[in-house]
């Protein structure tokens, strides 16, 4: 039936999903289960990594069932279990890994431990028309989620990926703040609560992008590494200005348009750069901040001047944020390569909360 069951715990998204997989075929989506704790952390302003754990554990086999109903099938019919096994918070990993063992073990399916960046980057194949074995290569892979900021050259296909393939193709990362940390803290000292990525792309909507002039952190040629961490403190500066002068308010959209514009501009300038450097013919962003909708407005208007050959890859909206469809699609392509850990020894499977990129 080619089925597989992916499961998701790394953060703070509680996440089941079935996905079909055949080759030379588009991944389906045959359901997904997500429960986001995002109101539970929103008054601590951030994740708090033990909640995050209990809660995953009160969840997890909902979100299991769920995924299975939706999909109409029962465990039986699944060919393989898929889980984030890194990287992420070593106690709401374990949840899935334990869920994901236990049902493994007790129905005699292989196990694939899945690289949570990996699931992002598979994100673009999630029912589109674009099949993974088509793309132009070398393709540029942009990981801008609240976690990370990396940039990979990818010189072949999801199919051939080896297992250490993203250390060995990371070209560019943030050196502090992550790009949807950088929305998130911005977010916060302009009071709009966690996490505040979706609020500024909103409250930006009617500013003018060129109304404060936020640092650009690294424009050297260079380099295709970023850093966001000064923006945070022009912005609490400008902030508290305007704040003491009672115009904060009337300036949000500006500020917001503004902060959002230094972002994107960062984030253009790296990509563009990285896909000269290594005659990139496709391009893919994926992670929370691909939802935002300057990034792409952006794209859509600059890509065709920069080499690429076809339109930007994103994921579809729901696909962007964490959720276990795209940890079952990267399984599929595990998988299939024979990349998964069976019976006795799939029990061996940890947690590794920070890999080597
Ligand atoms: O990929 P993700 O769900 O989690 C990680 O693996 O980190 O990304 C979450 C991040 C948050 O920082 C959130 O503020 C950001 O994605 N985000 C956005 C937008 N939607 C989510 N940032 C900018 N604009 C958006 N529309
Ligand atoms: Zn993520």
């Amino acid at each position: 039936m080619n089925l597989i069951l992916g499961i998701e715990s790394s953060c703070d998204e509680c996440s089941a999903s079935v996905v079909r997989y055949s080759p030379r075929a588009p991944l389906e989506v045959l359901s997904v289960s997500t429960f986001s704790q995002v109101r539970i952390h929103q008054p601590y302003g951030g994740v708090v990594p033990e909640i995050a754990s209990r809660n995953h554990l009160e969840t997890v086999n909902q979100m299991i069932d769920g995924a299975l109903s939706e999909a109409g099938i029962g465990a039986n019919a699944l060919d393989a279990i898929a889980v984030t096994n890194r990287p992420g918070l070593v106690g709401a990993l374990l949840v899935g890994i334990s869920a994901a063992k236990a049902m493994a073990y007790a129905l005699g399916k292989p196990l694939v431990p899945v690289h949570h960046l990996e699931g992002h980057a598979v994100s673009v194949f999630l029912d589109q028309q674009a099949r993974a074995d088509e793309l132009p290569l070398p393709m540029l892979l942009a990981v801008v989620s609240g976690g990370h900021t990396n940039l990979y050259v990818m010189r072949t296909h999801p199919e051939l990926w080896q297992p250490d393939f993203l250390r060995r193709s990371l070209v560019g990362r943030s050196r502090d703040d992550a790009a949807g940390e950088a929305f998130d803290k911005t977010a916060k000292i302009l009071g709009f609560p966690y996490p505040g990525g979706a609020w500024i792309d909103k409250a930006a909507r009617d500013g003018d992008p060129a109304a404060f002039p936020f640092p650009r952190a690294l424009p050297q040629k260079a380099t295709l590494d970023f850093s966001f961490s000064g923006l945070k403190t022009a912005v609490a500066l400008t902030a508290e200005k305007l704040r003491s002068e009672g115009t904060l308010e009337a300036r949000l959209a500006d500020l917001c348009a503004s902060i959002q514009e230094a972002i994107v501009d960062a984030l253009l300038t790296k990509i563009f750069l990285a896909i000269r450097e290594n005659g990139c013919r496709s391009l893919a962003i994926v992670g929370g901040v691909a939802a935002n909708s300057r990034l792409r407005a952006r794209l859509e208007a600059e890509w065709r001047s920069h080499r690429l050959e076809v339109p930007p890859l994103f994921p579809k909206p729901a696909y962007c944020t964490d959720n276990a469809a795209m940890i079952a699609g990267a399984g599929a392509f595990r998988f299939r390569q024979g990349q998964f850990l069976r019976e006795l020894d799939l029990l061996s499977l940890n947690a590794i909360a920070n890999p080597e990129l």
